[in-house]
């Protein structure tokens, strides 16, 4: 193996070494904050990319200097060749890490091939421990699934397991310290995430969002927090929980921002690659690939697209504007 390239640079001297890859828009659950209760329009089967188009990109990616890949969605594990993308993937000359973020439901019985296929690490999304509230919040009753995708991911060996919850005021909020507690006794590192503006319904509200520092205030009153330092380009900021080594993690994505040292880039399922969750605009790798671009021009479209990454995400900014698409179809 040479050495390793360095291409995706932007114009603030960031390097990009990871990539979010969009399986597909589709979901099965419905969180509220996340989907309307009768799904969006999906992106119709023609215009997803497929397993080889993926390939190629990611391929190309690899070879510009991305090092880690995070297949999301949508839910990803709904990609009927998830397993075959996964071992594809890490069967790439240069193969990336590879890592995953899902609902869990499917975990059961897909952790251990995805873990033999090559995956190494994955992040479950789960909000609340309540059964009542998990249906309120998903509009399903699944919750005992997704503890049973999380047991089966452990049982795979996929470590570390993460579990990223979004917390939101009059809602959930009130089981920061419970959630812990579960963490902790279960081995695994929860993540707490600030709601950030890329709901379908464009009615997030700053005002209401439940901030980092009020995550923090509440674990406060029952743990002992030590921040660890070097956080490098992770998203999360970590404190040891009564002295370690079990962390706990918040990503204060709207009031704690990290886009100074953000290294990542992410590709929709329908093959559009964008720098930045709140990008103003995408860049279609899909038709340069079906009108016949070289790998080259793929991968003049991916440097031109990191070219023109803007400094930071301009949440506060007076003439911020939600994307277009929900976090649901960019990929989470
Ligand atoms: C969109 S989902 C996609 C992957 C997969 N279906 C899952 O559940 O993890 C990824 C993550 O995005 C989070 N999410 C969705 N909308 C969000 C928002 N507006 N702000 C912050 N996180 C959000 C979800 O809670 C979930 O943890």
């Amino acid at each position: 193996m040479g050495e390793l390239p360095v291409s995706l640079v932007d114009g603030f001297g960031r390097a990009h070494r990871d990539l979010r890859v969009s399986l597909t828009d589709r979901c099965s659950l419905r969180c509220t904050y996340c989907m309307p209760a009768d799904g969006l329009p999906w992106i119709p089967s023609a215009g997803m990319l497929t397993t080889a188009e993926l390939l190629r990109v990611v391929g190309v990616a690899v070879d510009l200097g991305v090092q880690e890949v995070r297949l999301t969605g949508g839910e990803p594990l709904l990609h009927p060749d998830v397993v075959d993308v996964v071992a594809r993937l890490h069967g790439l000359p240069r193969a990336p890490e590879l890592s995953l973020t899902t609902n869990g439901l499917r975990l059961p019985g897909l952790a251990a091939p995805l873990a033999d296929a090559g995956l190494e690490r994955v992040n479950i999304s789960l909000d609340t421990l309540r059964r009542d509230r998990f249906v309120a919040l998903t509009r399903r009753d699944r919750l005992v699934d997704v503890l049973a995708g999380v047991a089966a991911a452990k049982a795979a060996g996929l470590h570390p397991v993460k579990v990223n919850a979004v917390l939101m005021r009059g809602v959930n909020e009130g089981e920061a310290v419970s959630m812990l507690r579960w963490a902790l006794d279960e081995g695994l590192q929860l993540r707490f995430i600030e709601q950030m503006p890329l709901d379908p319904q464009h009615s997030w509200d700053r005002g209401r969002m439940v901030t980092a520092q009020e995550v923090l205030a509440a674990l406060s009153q029952s743990f002992t927090l030590t921040p660890v330092p070097a956080r490098g380009s992770s998203p999360a900021e970590e404190w040891l929980v009564d002295g370690g080594p079990a962390t706990v993690g918040v990503v204060g994505s709207v009031t704690r921002p990290f886009c100074g040292t953000c290294d990542r880039v992410r590709l929709t399922a329908d093959g559009q690659l964008r720098s930045c969750l709140f990008a103003p605009d995408e860049t279609d790798l899909r038709a340069a690939m079906r009108t016949g671009a070289s790998d080259d021009e793929v991968a003049r479209r991916i440097r031109a697209c990191l070219a023109s990454k803007r400094a930071g995400h301009g949440i506060d900014d007076p003439g911020f504007l939600q994307p277009t698409r929900p976090m649901s179809a960019i990929g989470g």
